[in-house]
C-alpha cells in the first residue's frame, strides 16, 4: 500500500459554517502526526487549474469562529468529466500529494468517490454542509449554525406577524430535505413545516391555519422549505391567499444568510472532533469513507452510503409541529 506523506485538503459545493473548524483540525493533526499538508483552492477546481498551497500550522490561526471557506469553494463542472479528473489526477502526482481530505456535501463526496475508484486515491470525506442531508451521520457540519440563523431570523419575523396579523410563509433552504424546516419550525414554535418528505395538501394546510385563527390566533408562521416538491414559499402562499383572501399573506425566504455567521459551539465541536477523526482514518488505513456522528460517537460510513439519496427524516416530528402550536 501506498505510504502517505502528503496530504491535500479542499472545500467543495455550498460554504458552511464550521468548515474553517474542520480545516484546522485536519491541518493540525496531519502535522502532529507528520505529514505534510498542501491546501487546494476552490474545491476539484484548484485541483484542475493546480492552484495549490504548502500549509504550517499558522495558515490556519485565528480561523475556527470564522464562517465560509478558507480555501474557498466552487461547484466544478470540468471534475464531473473524466477529462477534468484526469488532469486532477495528474496535478495531485506533480505536487506529491497522496490522499484527500474533501470537507462538502453530496455532490463533492460523490465526486470523492468516483474519483477514488478511478485512480485509486485515499481520500476520506467530511459532511459540511447546511444541509444535515448525508446518511449515516446524526448531524453535519453547519447545520446547527443555519438552524439557529434561522431561528433568529424567524424570531424578529414574529414580531412583524403578531403585530400585523399576518400569516407569513417562511422559505428556508435545505435543497431536497426538510431537516432546517421541520427542526426551525419547532425551534421557533411555528404553526407548520412543509417538508418534501411528507406531502401536506393545501386544504390540510389551510385547516391548521383556520383552527388557529379561530383559537384567537392571530397570527401564524409557516416554515416551507426550497424544494419542487413544496413549490416553496412564494408557489404556496399564492395558492393559500387564492382560498383565504381574508388573510393578509407576506413571504419571505430567508436565502443564503443561512449559510453563513460564526459557527456556534456545537458546529465547532462537531468540526473539530471529525477533522482529527479524518487523520486518524488515513492513520488506520481507511479509505473512502465519511466521517460520521452517530449518538455522539464518530464513525466511519462508505461513501456509497453516505450519499445514497432520501436521508430519513423523522415524521413524528411534523406531529410534534402540530401538536405544539394549538
Ligand atoms: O447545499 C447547500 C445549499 O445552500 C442548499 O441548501 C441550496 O439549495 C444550495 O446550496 C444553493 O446553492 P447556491 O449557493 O449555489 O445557489
Amino acid at each position: 500500500m501506498l505510504e502517505i506523506k502528503c496530504i491535500g485538503i479542499l472545500t467543495s459545493g455550498g460554504d458552511a459554517p464550521g468548515m474553517n473548524a474542520a480545516i484546522r483540525a485536519v491541518t493540525r493533526t496531519a502535522i502532529y502526526n507528520g505529514f505534510t499538508v498542501k491546501a487546494i483552492m476552490r474545491g476539484y477546481k484548484g485541483l484542475i487549474t493546480g492552484e495549490i498551497v504548502p500549509y504550517v500550522t499558522q495558515n490556519v490561526s485565528n480561523i475556527i469562529q470564522q464562517g465560509g471557506t478558507i480555501l474557498k469553494t466552487a461547484r466544478s463542472k470540468e471534475f464531473t468529466t473524466a477529462e477534468g479528473r484526469q488532469v486532477a489526477y495528474e496535478t495531485m502526482q506533480r505536487e506529491g500529494i497522496d490522499a484527500l481530505v474533501v470537507i462538502g456535501g453530496d455532490g463533492s463526496l460523490t465526486g470523492a468517490k468516483i474519483f477514488a475508484s478511478e485512480f485509486n486515491i485515499p481520500i476520506v470525506g467530511l459532511p459540511g454542509t447546511i444541509d444535515n442531508d448525508l446518511n449515516g451521520t446524526d448531524t453535519t457540519i453547519g447545520y446547527d449554525t443555519a438552524l439557529n440563523t434561522i431561528m433568529d431570523a424567524v424570531d424578529k419575523i414574529k414580531d412583524t406577524a403578531s403585530s400585523h396579523d399576518r400569516l407569513f410563509f417562511i422559505e428556508v433552504m435545505g435543497r431536497n430535505a426538510g431537516f432546517l424546516a421541520i427542526n426551525g419550525a419547532i425551534a421557533t414554535g411555528a404553526e407548520a413545516a412543509i417538508i418534501p418528505e411528507i406531502a401536506t395538501e393545501v386544504d390540510q394546510l389551510s385547516e391548521l391555519i383556520e383552527s388557529g385563527f379561530r383559537k384567537s390566533k392571530n397570527s401564524s408562521i409557516v416554515l416551507v422549505a426550497e424544494s419542487e416538491i413544496t413549490g416553496g414559499a412564494m408557489g404556496l402562499a399564492e395558492r393559500v391567499k387564492k382560498e383565504y383572501p381574508q388573510y393578509d399573506v407576506r413571504v419571505t425566504i430567508l436565502g443564503h444568510i443561512q449559510r453563513g455567521g460564526s459557527p456556534t459551539a456545537s458546529d465547532r465541536i462537531l468540526a473539530s472532533r471529525m477533522g482529527e477523526a479524518a487523520i486518524d482514518a488515513l492513520l488506520d488505513g481507511q479509505r473512502n469513507v465519511m466521517i460520521g456522528v452517530q449518538n455522539d460517537e464518530l464513525v466511519y460510513i462508505p461513501f456509497n452510503k453516505a450519499i445514497k439519496k432520501g436521508k430519513p427524516i423523522n415524521r413524528d416530528l411534523l406531529n410534534t409541529v402540530k401538536i405544539l402550536s394549538t
